[in-house]
């Protein structure tokens, strides 16, 4: 049993070596809730590209009906594209059957990042539940990376972080309170003691949650509140994202 180790910056990875590492990508607001939900939504799958532009080169290599540009800047869609990086948009009616060409700010930069790990998934609150499963019944290493925010902790996914270590040692009756390299564990599992009751208000009161509410997206923090509505696992194999325990 390895309790799950926590870094609240991809900026931490610095030259770490991932090659024994299931790493688990959290970006609450909102790529993992994105990636998540669209997977849940019939999408066959999603390819990050962290540039806008190379998405939209990139989409001459599919049929045009089954491939989909998403993603954003800013939190706000970018021109052009057929999606933005609202969960909400990623409905079955919208997804089923198509590829998802996705480029955002964090979430997809710091997939780039990890991409060396032995296994990434994504996580978020939407799914929590069967990440921690996965994580229990997984016999190697596991870090849980937050993606923050260009450089600055966030706290939902610090909260995130925080929950699924927490009921990993719960599920798994690990009392083991020390073990970890960095205090990052520490202050990840204290956040969620402290707001993990109440995650919309968390999320309300986060800097990335009130910029989204400024632009009139309160109804994403909603959803992204939510927890364990989807039991799937979005899982990176060959730089597609797929989902698996659909
Ligand atoms: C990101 O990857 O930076 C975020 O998902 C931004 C957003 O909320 O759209």
């Amino acid at each position: 049993m390895r309790t799950p180790d926590i870094v609240l910056l991809p900026e931490e990875l610095r030259k770490k070596d991932l090659t024994e590492y299931l790493v688990v990508m959290i970006d609450v607001l909102r790529a993992s809730s994105t990636i998540t939900t669209a997977l849940a939504s019939g999408a066959s799958k999603i390819i990050p590209v962290f540039f806008p532009e190379e998405a939209k080169k990139r989409v001459i290599e599919f049929s045009s009906c089954k491939i989909l540009l998403g993603g954003e800047r800013g939190g706000v869609k970018l021109p052009g594209f057929d999606l933005g990086n609202s969960p909400l948009e990623y409905d079955r009616r919208s997804v089923e059957h198509k590829t998802v060409l996705l480029t955002t700010t964090n979430g997809i930069r710091t997939i780039e990042l990890i991409q060396g790990a032995a296994e990434v998934i994504i996580g978020c609150f939407l799914n929590i539940q069967s990440i921690v499963q996965y994580c229990c019944s997984y016999t190697g290493k596991i870090l849980l990376v937050c993606a923050g925010d260009r450089g600055a902790v966030s706290l939902e996914d610090t909260v995130c972080a925080g929950m699924i270590r927490c009921l990993y040692q719960e599920q798994q009756k690990d009392c083991q309170k020390n073990g970890t390299e960095c205090d990052d564990s520490l202050i990840a599992c204290r956040m969620y003691r402290e707001f993990g009751g109440d995650l919309l208000n968390m999320m309300k009161i986060s800097i990335w949650g009130q910029h989204l509410s400024a632009l009139g997206l309160e109804g994403d923090l909603a959803y992204c509140a939510r927890e364990n509505i989807y039991h799937h696992i979005p899982v990176l194999r060959g730089g597609s994202i797929v989902g698996i325990g659909c």
